[in-house]
């Protein structure tokens, strides 16, 4: 596996892939590597003739409510993992390589339609992700990219940028990969106590028991997601947001749609969890 710290070095390997005519398909990461993202470099093997990865713990999509500096950081590990599934290229750039000036910089905006959910809990935390999905796209040239719909909204942002901006990079989108008791698998999950990480699995719980409910034909949605929170609550949870949203633009649906997505967001201890379910509704 070769390792690019360098603006520079990773270029010259992707300009000598693209003459060779080489594929290329790329999984940008924040690291702590988990199964979550192995399984999206494993998929991206399948899709290109190369696999390029990043680790790369973006700043600028930090809010001041989560530590940057807490973030997991495990270099070793990560290599091993990577090197192990033989991944072709690691880019591993430092801030200052990313922001030479991260205080005078052009970025990302992001529309007042992606100010819901996570863009309304988190000010600031898309138009960071979307600035630093571009600026990697830019410098990787991928034709694939692979990203999980565990964070389905960034998934959904993504997509949309790479539309509005017309970026010629296809989008692949990967399930969630879950711990045996069904709590989503995240680099933030290493935030929880013994204890905590016990209840942790509740949130998915509530999200199934939420989407059973609505699969039997139930449909006052507002009710069901303030059942929900205060299932959540009991269960030591801090519900962030509980929402039935319809898949095409994270809207509140209409009785005629029918491809639903139930998305939530939870403080338990230092640790905030999301998560979602995907379903068809009216089979
Ligand atoms: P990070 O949280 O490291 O996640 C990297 C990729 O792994 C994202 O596409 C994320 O959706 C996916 N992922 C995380 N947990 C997963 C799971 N349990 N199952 C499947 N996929 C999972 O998301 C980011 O980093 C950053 O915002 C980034 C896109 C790299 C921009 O900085």
């Amino acid at each position: 596996m070769k390792i690019s710290t360098s603006k520079q070095d990773l270029r010259t390997q992707i300009k000598y892939w693209q003459s060779q005519n080489k594929t290329i398909a790329f999984v940008p990461t924040m690291g702590n590597l988990h199964a979550g993202h192995i399984a999206l470099v494993e998929y991206a093997k399948k899709l290109a003739d190369k696999v390029v990865v990043s680790i790369f713990v973006n700043p600028t999509q930090f809010d001041k409510a989560e530590d940057l500096q807490a973030y997991p950081r495990t270099m070793q590990a990560d290599q091993e993992k990577l090197q192990h599934i033989a991944t072709d290229l690691l880019f591993l750039p430092s801030v200052e390589i990313m922001y030479p000036a991260i205080d005078d910089a052009c970025s990302v905006q992001i529309p007042a339609s992606m100010d819901i959910l996570e863009g309304a809990s988190r000010k600031g935390h898309f138009s960071g992700v979307a600035t630093v999905v571009a600026k990697l796209f830019n410098l990787v040239q991928p034709n694939k990219a692979i990203f999980g719909q565990k964070d389905f909204q960034q998934l959904m942002l993504v997509r949309k940028m790479v539309n509005d901006l017309d970026f010629d990079v296809d989008i692949i989108g990967m399930p969630t990969v879950r711990e045996a008791d069904g709590l989503a698998m995240s680099s933030r999950n290493g935030y929880l106590t013994e204890d905590e990480r016990s209840k942790a699995s509740g949130l998915y719980k509530e999200l199934t028991i939420l989407q059973e409910k609505i699969l039997q034909g139930e449909s006052n949605y507002f009710d069901l997601q303030q059942d929900t929170i205060r299932n959540l609550k009991e269960r030591g949870f801090v519900p962030d947001y509980v929402e039935v949203r319809r898949q095409s633009d994270l809207q509140k649906p209409n009785v005629d749609d029918m491809e639903l997505v139930i998305l939530a967001a939870a403080w338990l201890g230092k640790a905030r969890l999301i998560d979602n379910i995907t379903f068809h509704q009216g089979d």
